[in-house]
């Protein structure tokens, strides 16, 4: 007989057949000559209950003797429950533990735990309703993606995780080296180490991504990224995953329709899809979550300029008192960003044509000059959720922006290459993975959207 999951088993119970489960036991309560256990395989959030009987073999030497966090196979024949809380049990006919967890050390127990307090248990939380939840949501989120753009002929390209260009121009890399501490020294060490330059962990594969778009048209990559900057908030991260989105023969306009689709028909997947998942969260996490998420696939995303949302804020600050000062020129905070899409339009907002000086290199520079063609998707609760552009494809204005960046074009002649063979107008955007899982999810913390969080002074497992 073929093991089955309990997520099968609870949306097409095989009634009155016998089957086999592999799980943990989450509760075990007994009552006269039966002893009721919660199963959980990790496959939903739901469990079976098995139900063991006084007369099997083990039972008064191991069954009795279950606690949580206990791995079982149990085997028996399902049937409709009689009592209320499931449709469906299992009875048992053979209950075989697998492995035991000691109750006196085990640090999960049956209440609610904090989720500071299970990030102090990495390796042990993904056993809990939350992070569980979390881990299934984060799943379906990746397989949307994949399958969003492939639904329309995006092809995927895998851009490198080592590289020796820093896409966002502000040195928040982490070096890769291999050389010993003490060789680091003198004028240039790199020259010796294993590239023959300093190497580090890539930001984005943007660059990358932008010779496959000058070459299949639609692309997109979807890895982990780094940032070395010092940011201890609740929605940065020093490891991340990124996806990249980038086309060829593509303005703003297409960019931001492009990202408006994509984030509705991903949330719109999770409200399909997980609903035990979002049930739980809607109760315990972020109370109205589901129809915050049903309103953002309702309607569409609002558009603002960087210029008209200074205008906005700044009048906000009449009557409201931000941490972070709102003027021309300075870029939007978060409290700024969360602003403008919580109290001013209800809904997620894109804000376009930011002042050049804050913005990287590779942005197209708008009529005039002051501003480049990017856009940021803002969404309530977090904030910057997605960062793109249009792309600079006129070589001579491309190579004085990298100048004005205080970027060596010789070090990017294969980038400035893709402008002087058949360049033509891209665009594309980052959105940052976690950020979505945040979201949809309503937890507070980016650390709990990852299963291993890395942020400053913090690297656990
Ligand atoms: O705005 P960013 O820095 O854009 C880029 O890196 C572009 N090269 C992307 C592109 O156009 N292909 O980052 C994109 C997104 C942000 O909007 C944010 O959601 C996320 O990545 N992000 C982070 N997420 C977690 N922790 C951090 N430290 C993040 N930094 C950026």
């Amino acid at each position: 007989m073929n093991t089955s999951f309990i997520a099968e088993v609870l949306k097409k119970p095989p009634l009155g057949e016998d089957i086999i489960v592999n799980g943990w036991v989450r509760t075990r309560r007994d009552s006269g000559n039966l002893s009721f256990i919660e199963l959980s395989d990790g496959s939903s959030l739901a469990n079976l209950q098995v139900i063991a009987e006084a007369g099997l073999p083990n039972y008064d030497k191991e069954i009795k003797k279950l606690s949580v966090g206990c791995a079982v196979v149990a085997s028996g024949r399902l049937v409709a429950s009689p009592a209320k809380g499931q449709d469906v049990e299992l009875q048992a006919d053979s209950i075989e533990v697998v492995g035991w967890a000691d109750p006196e050390t085990y640090p999960l127990q049956k209440k609610r735990h904090s989720f500071e307090f299970l990030r102090t248990i990495a390796h042990l939380r993904p056993r809990t309703n939350a992070l569980g939840a979390v881990a299934r949501v984060r799943s379906a989120l990746n397989f949307g993606i994949h399958d969003f753009f492939t639904q329309r002929a995006f092809c995927q390209v895998h851009t490198p995780v080592i590289t020796t260009s820093d896409c966002e121009g502000a040195g928040e890399m982490f070096t890769v080296t291999a050389l010993e501490p003490s060789q680091l020294q003198g004028v240039d060490p790199y020259s010796k180490d294993f590239f023959g330059r300093r190497a580090s962990l890539t930001v984005s594969g943007q660059l990358q991504a932008e010779v496959y778009a000058l070459a299949l048209g639609r692309v997109y990559t979807f890895g982990p990224t780094f940032r070395a900057e010092n940011s201890n908030t609740s929605r940065h991260l020093a490891e991340f995953w990124m996806l990249e989105p980038e086309m060829a023969f593509c303005d703003l306009q297409c960019n931001m329709d492009l990202a408006q689709e994509l984030i509705r028909d991903l949330v719109g997947r999770v409200l399909q899809n997980c609903t035990d998942d979002l049930a739980l969260f809607d109760r315990f996490v972020a109370k109205g979550l589901i129809k915050k998420l049903e309103a953002v696939c309702a309607a569409d995303f609002v558009h603002m300029q960087y210029s008209e949302a200074v205008e906005v804020l700044k009048n906000a600050e009449k009557n409201k008192q931000f941490e972070y000062p709102v003027s021309w020129g300075l870029d939007l905070q978060a409290e700024h960003e969360r602003f403008l899409c919580e109290e001013i339009a209800g809904r997620p907002v894109i804000v376009t044509n930011y002042p050049r000086e804050i913005k990287p290199f590779y942005m197209r520079l708008d009529e005039g000059g002051e501003t480049v063609a990017a856009m940021d998707v803002l969404v309530p609760g977090i904030g910057e959720l997605v960062g793109g552009s249009q792309r600079e494809e006129r070589y001579d204005v491309l190579l004085a922006r990298m100048e004005e960046g205080g970027l060596d074009p010789d070090e990017y002649s294969w980038y400035l290459d893709l402008r002087k063979y058949g360049s033509v107008p891209h665009s594309g955007f980052g959105l940052g993975f976690e950020r979505l899982v945040q979201f949809v999810t309503g937890m507070n913390n980016i650390r709990e959207v990852i299963g291993f969080p890395r942020s400053p002074g913090s690297a656990p497992c």
